[in-house]
């Protein structure tokens, strides 16, 4: 009898070229590049390192991105579609609207051809932030702006967002947000579009996949509830009160634990100095001191006195950044999305390569 692992834990299921974790010791690497060199870069190097396996020279770097703007443009059908969601719901759902749309229009659909899953690859990375930041504007009354294509792809988002150029921290910060969440392996939503790339079927459907994923807040959707959290938190000192609460009545601590990490998530660190960082230009620490008595109240009590490995995860100081940010806490798993789907294309890209359909079984009971 095969012995059953609720949630696949520690379960391998594949072989990938495309990342390393090491959960005990906190190690991140993309291609064999750790994520503490990797975040210093562009997000567009990364992207590039992810999809052909290695970082571009100059002038595969300025091809690359050049493409990329190329296409951060969405046609007017897309913005009808926007214009007809309900303004209610999170940016996500927005996002998995739009893509389905997109797919619609793409002739390149269900060609499974490396060069045209490239081609819809350019769309798909270059889109996401238009579609985010165009649906935020429409909900709120203003009209979509054009993309720049002199600006990199987080001064973008952020321009397209907000109608201003953002300044140089911020952007560095946004740019090295999407650098820290592009890609972690076989997580649950990357792990959904490779089961949905493995039947074969067209590169948008599994995005979308991964789109449904990612929302939930277990998942990505926990940094829309760490900025939420944030919200209840009045001083640090009453964060302290609220961390023994959650944990008296059993509650999960929103941006804290980890499948795979027993020790501190490496991107955890990075976030951390971004938010301290942001605070102090910004003059105002009480969020971010807010944020680091949650921390250290959950390592004591659960990690210290408990010894239980619930240690701060990706979304925790990325969800105190994003409110520095002054994002809305339902553009929070969107704004996750942008990054990530570099690294959904990778993996997408190598189950066609390679692929066996994914099929575990059940057993009857
Ligand atoms: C992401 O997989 C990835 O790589 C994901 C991600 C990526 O880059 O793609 O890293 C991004 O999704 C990060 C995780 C974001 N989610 C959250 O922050 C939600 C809160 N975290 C938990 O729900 C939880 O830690 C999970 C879902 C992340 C992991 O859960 P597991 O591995 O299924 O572990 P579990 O829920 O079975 O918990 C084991 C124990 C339990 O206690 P006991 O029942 O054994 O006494 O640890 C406790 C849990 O109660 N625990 C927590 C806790 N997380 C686990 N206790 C308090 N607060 C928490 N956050």
């Amino acid at each position: 009898m095969v012995e059953i692992i609720k949630g696949l834990q520690d379960v391998i299921a594949l072989e990938t070229h495309i990342s390393y974790i090491d959960g005990e010791n906190g190690i991140l690497r993309y291609r064999g590049i750790d994520i503490n060199d990797l975040v210093n870069l562009p997000y567009d190097s990364v992207s590039y390192l992810l999809l052909k396996g290695s970082l571009p020279d100059v002038t595969e770097l300025a091809t690359f991105s050049k493409k990329l703007k190329d296409e951060r443009v969405i046609n007017e059908n897309l913005i009808q579609a926007i214009r007809t969601c309900n303004f209610n719901i999170e940016a996500m759902d927005a996002l998995r609207t739009v893509v389905s749309h997109m797919s619609h229009c793409d002739p390149d659909l269900n060609d499974n051809s490396h060069d045209a899953n490239i081609r819809k690859s350019t769309k798909l990375i270059s889109r996401f932030p238009t579609i985010v930041a165009s649906f935020s504007r429409i909900k709120n009354g203003y009209e979509p702006l054009m993309p720049d294509t002199n600006l990199s792809h987080g001064a973008n988002f952020l321009y397209m967002l907000n109608g201003e150029k953002p300044e140089k921290t911020v952007t560095e910060i946004m740019e090295k947000d999407f650098i820290l969440i592009a890609e972690h392996e076989l997580n649950a939503s990357t792990f959904s579009t490779r089961i949905t790339a493995s039947t074969l079927s067209d590169l948008y459907s599994a995005i979308i996949s991964g789109l449904g994923t990612l929302k939930g807040p277990l998942h990505g959707g926990a940094r829309m509830a760490v900025m939420n959290m944030l919200d209840e938190v009045d001083s640090s000192d009453d964060a302290e009160q609220y961390v023994m609460d959650l944990i008296e009545n059993h509650q999960k601590i929103m941006g804290f634990g980890h499948r795979v990490y027993k020790t501190y998530d490496p991107r955890s660190n990075i976030y951390k100095g971004l938010a301290k960082k942001l605070a102090e230009e910004k003059s105002d620490t009480t969020l971010y001191e807010i944020a680091e008595r949650i921390e250290n109240t959950v390592i004591r009590e659960l990690v210290e006195k408990r010894n239980k490995p619930i240690y701060p995860n990706a979304d925790f100081y990325s969800g105190v950044i994003y409110k520095y940010l002054g994002l809305h806490p339902k553009l929070a798993t969107s704004v996750f999305a942008i990054g990530r789907v570099s690294g959904w294309i990778a993996h997408c890209l190598e189950q066609y390569s390679d692929n066996k359909l994914i099929r575990p079984r059940a057993r009857s009971v």
